[in-house]
């Protein structure tokens, strides 16, 4: 998959952009805060509707401005034209010119791995940053992931909502909330194995890509789940067992709203015992493992987004990680030294620098 062009109005310090993209590798060069990550993060919200930093969407429209337009044709099987118009309290996809009502339908269509300095907190963070790194993934691969989770999350804020009217009137029905946990544990274990799968998938990949990023064995990947090995009827049992406890505090302390998964390396979590490298690796190997899935399950080559990656590995590690990336990988490399890749690379690439939201495109030479 490759996206060809990329059109931007209004998006963060670009007023007007317009480009073309090489087919495999893409270096985009410039000093620190001229714009460089700006250009990848409209690709990436082009395929995800949304940024992957900060928290306010509506940072992205340039300031003063009221929307933004992204715009881009992306090459797989076909060609597509794609389009999302951001206003602060509004959001409009089109592919090829006709609006897509549902975000769910548009969003599995553009395949984007991205790994950014923000990722490197993935192993120290709270379990919800992991989660969320769940739900990205796993709606890229399935839309109906994306459908069970918003079920699931309305069904756990009914029984929220109705575990407070039992703690405030005992004469309230324990019929409804039955139903409710019947629902949510069906809604749960489809939600469940989903990422069981997933979790299992990339744990095919990721030691061997560890070993050959680090040159080290024994990463592994586990999925922490209340519902982890358990049948319906044991899940029934631990709801009613926890029944009283959920009444008492309002809320529901059982399911796969809690759930986590955890590095480890020769059997040590990497959270507690693991280096900054290490922990840099690992994620490095997680990335490149939903690269390797995406392309043995769907039969697609994702694009592949380097952010800031290499500004702080040595040139071993970099031409190790870059040893992953064949031609037919669409990739973009944001960078302010140019001099830590090798001649080769930039040789065969196609070189953006960027300036005060201006780009320019420069041909790398070589002068013998
Ligand atoms: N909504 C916005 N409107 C206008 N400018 C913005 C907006 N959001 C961010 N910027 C500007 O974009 C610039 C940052 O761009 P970007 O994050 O792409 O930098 P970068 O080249 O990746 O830098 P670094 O090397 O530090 O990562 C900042 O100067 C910031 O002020
Ligand atoms: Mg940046």
């Amino acid at each position: 998959m490759q996206i060809l062009n990329l059109k931007l109005l209004n998006f963060r310090n670009y007023e007007k952009l317009e480009l073309e993209f090489d087919p495999s590798m893409n270096i985009i060069i410039g000093k620190n805060g001229m714009g460089k990550t700006n250009i990848v993060e409209a690709i990436y919200v082009l395929a995800f509707t949304k940024s992957f930093r900060g928290s306010k969407e509506e940072v992205i429209i340039r300031n003063n401005a009221d929307l933004t337009r992204i715009e881009g044709t992306v090459k797989d099987k076909y060609k597509n034209d794609y389009k999302i118009i951001i206003k602060s309290n509004s959001k409009r996809v089109k592919i090829n010119n006709t609006f897509i009502d549902k975000l769910s339908d548009y969003l599995s269509n553009i395949n984007v791995v991205l790994f950014n300095s923000e990722d490197l907190k993935l192993i120290k963070d709270t379990p919800g940053t992991r989660r969320k790194l769940f739900n990205v993934e796993l709606s890229q691969f399935s839309n109906e992931y994306l459908k069970l989770l918003n079920m699931y999350n309305k069904v756990l804020k009914q029984r929220n909502v109705y575990l407070k009217t039992l703690y405030y009137n005992s004469n309230a029905s324990l019929d409804y909330l039955n139903i409710l946990t019947g629902q949510l544990v069906e809604l749960g274990l489809r939600v469940y194995n989903y990422r069981a799968k997933f979790i299992d998938d990339i744990s095919n990949y990721i030691s061997d890509n560890y070993l050959r990023i680090a040159n080290r064995e024994g990463l592994r990947l586990v999925y922490k789940s209340d519902f982890k090995d358990k049948s319906k009827d044991e899940i029934l049992k631990m709801y009613l067992k926890e029944q009283q406890r959920d009444i008492t505090l309002g809320k529901t302390n059982l399911g796969i709203h809690h759930d986590d998964f955890e590095f480890s390396l020769n059997n040590f979590s990497l959270k507690d015992y693991g280096s900054e490298g290490e922990q840099k690796n690992a994620v490095i190997s997680l990335k490149m493992a939903e690269l390797d899935i995406f392309r043995s399950q769907k039969g697609v080559t994702p694009i592949l987004i380097l952010d800031d990656l290499f500004s702080e590995l040595d040139e071993e590690k970099i031409n190790n990680i870059l040893s992953f990336i064949d031609k037919d990988i669409q990739t973009f490399v944001t960078t302010t030294e140019l001099n830590k890749l090798t001649d080769d690379l930039k040789y065969n690439s196609k070189i953006f620098t960027v300036e005060h939201g201006e780009v320019r495109e420069e041909k790398y030479e070589i002068w013998i």
